[in-house]
Parts: C-alpha cells; sequence; structure tokens
C-alpha cells in the first residue's frame, strides 16, 4: 500500500516499540507500516467505530490470525491494554484527543496529530510530564501539527511562541512551515482590511507572525 504523505509522515515518525496501539485507526496503514517493518511485536487496534475499525480488521488479518494484533471497538483507550508502550492518536480534534487522555492513562510514548487546538495539546503534554521531542508542521493538501512525546525523557524549554507555533518550527523551520505562516499572514492582512477599523489581536497577531516569518526565512532548515 502506498500512504499518503501525511500517513507517510506520520509513519516515519513511530520509534520501535514492545507494544504498539492506533487509536482511532480507521484503515490501519500504520500499524500495518510497523508489523512490516518489525518496529513493534504486538498490536491493538482500536476506533470507535465498528464500521472503521472492520477496514483495519480486514488490513490486517493475517496478523490477527497469528495472534500479533488485538481488535477492540472502544472509545478512546477505554480497552487500550494500560501498559502499552507507544500510543498513536492522529486525525481528530486537539480537545478529543486530550479527552481521550484524560479519560484513559498517560502511556509512555504517545504520537499526536491533532486536527486542531494544537497549542492546547502541547501544554497538556508538557504539564503531564512529556518530553516533546518533535514537534512541526507539515502540509499535504492542509496544513497538519504532529508531536512525538515520552514521558520522562529530556525537556525542551518551550516558551509561549514555541506551545504556539510548535517547537521545531521556530528552531529549524522547514518550507512548509514558512508557506503557512505567509499564508496566514495574507488572511490576517484581509480581516484587518475588512474591519475597517483598529482590531488590536488582529494586529498584535499579524505583528507576530510578521516576526516569525521572517526570522523563520533566516533559519530555513
Ligand atoms: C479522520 S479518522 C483518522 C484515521 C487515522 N487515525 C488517520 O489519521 O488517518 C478518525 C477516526 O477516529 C475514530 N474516532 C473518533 N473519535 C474516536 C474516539 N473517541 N475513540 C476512538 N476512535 C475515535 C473515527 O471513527 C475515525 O475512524
Amino acid at each position: 500500500m502506498k500512504l499518503t504523505k501525511r500517513l507517510r509522515i506520520l509513519c516515519e515518525q513511530l520509534r520501535p516499540c514492545k507494544s504498539f496501539a492506533d487509536v482511532g485507526c480507521d484503515h490501519g496503514y500504520c500499524t500495518q507500516y510497523m508489523l512490516e517493518r518489525g518496529l513493534c511485536c504486538k498490536a491493538v487496534i482500536s476506533d470507535i467505530s465498528e464500521k472503521s475499525l472492520h477496514k483495519a480488521e480486514i488490513l490486517l488479518a493475517p496478523y490477527i490470525e497469528a495472534g500479533k494484533v488485538a481488535s477492540v471497538c472502544c472509545a478512546g483507550l477505554q480497552k487500550i491494554p494500560k501498559d502499552t508502550e507507544e500510543v498513536l492518536i492522529a486525525g481528530m480534534g486537539g480537545e478529543e484527543i486530550l479527552a481521550i487522555l484524560r479519560e484513559g492513562f498517560l502511556p509512555e510514548k504517545l504520537l499526536l496529530q491533532p486536527m486542531q487546538n494544537a497549542p492546547k495539546v502541547r501544554a497538556y503534554l508538557l504539564e503531564n510530564g512529556y518530553a516533546i521531542l518533535r514537534d512541526f508542521t507539515f502540509s499535504d493538501g492542509k496544513y497538519y501539527d504532529v508531536m512525538y512525546a515520552e514521558q520522562g525523557g529530556t525537556v525542551r524549554k518551550y516558551d509561549e511562541r514555541c506551545l504556539d507555533f510548535g517547537y521545531d518550527n521556530l528552531h529549524s523551520p522547514s518550507a512548509d512551515f514558512i508557506k503557512k505562516v505567509e499564508e496566514d499572514i495574507v488572511k490576517f492582512r484581509a480581516r484587518i482590511d475588512r474591519a475597517q477599523k483598529s482590531v488590536p489581536a488582529l494586529e498584535e497577531r499579524l505583528r507576530v507572525l510578521t516576526e516569525i516569518f521572517h526570522e523563520a526565512e533566516r533559519n530555513l532548515r
């Protein structure tokens, strides 16, 4: 199976582990990636939707038969073993991801790709003992934020801007991130023009974006 760019980038962030779980797995491609490369010994696929989970069950049938993959239909982490080493939660809203973690448990390693509210997800990870080891934006038609975090790793220092924009985007910006900031600048300029009066919050955001754009261009990866 040829992965989309988004799934390929996500899969490339995953680390070898003893046990892996994909929460909200839908198609199951990420678990297939882990197993085909021998990156995990066993895995759990889970989804709140039976129909979605069934797609992954078909894809991974030989692994399920061999006892390497367990399939559970549940909300969030409800039926995921608590000693699972690495958990992927991708393609859901940031608030939903946070609800899943709050109601479930905090695995040793997490790969998260929230569709919105990335700053809240970063703050939650840092407040809950995670070191965020990778944290960047990439484009695949849309822009996506991805963060890989480990409990008890070496914490990189996050200031307000890192929380807002993502550590690696500011410290080693990619062309994708610079393009996103450039597009945001255009959007904010248009909003300010449409307002036809001074809107300090929008103007401040535009100032920050412009500053980040110039800094990022100087530091392009
Ligand atoms: C947009 S798809 C993303 C699929 C895959 N993770 C990816 O990134 O390509 C979201 C999936 O999460 C499932 N889902 C949504 N909320 C969930 C929850 N609270 N617990 C488990 N699965 C959930 C949906 O049924 C759907 O299959």
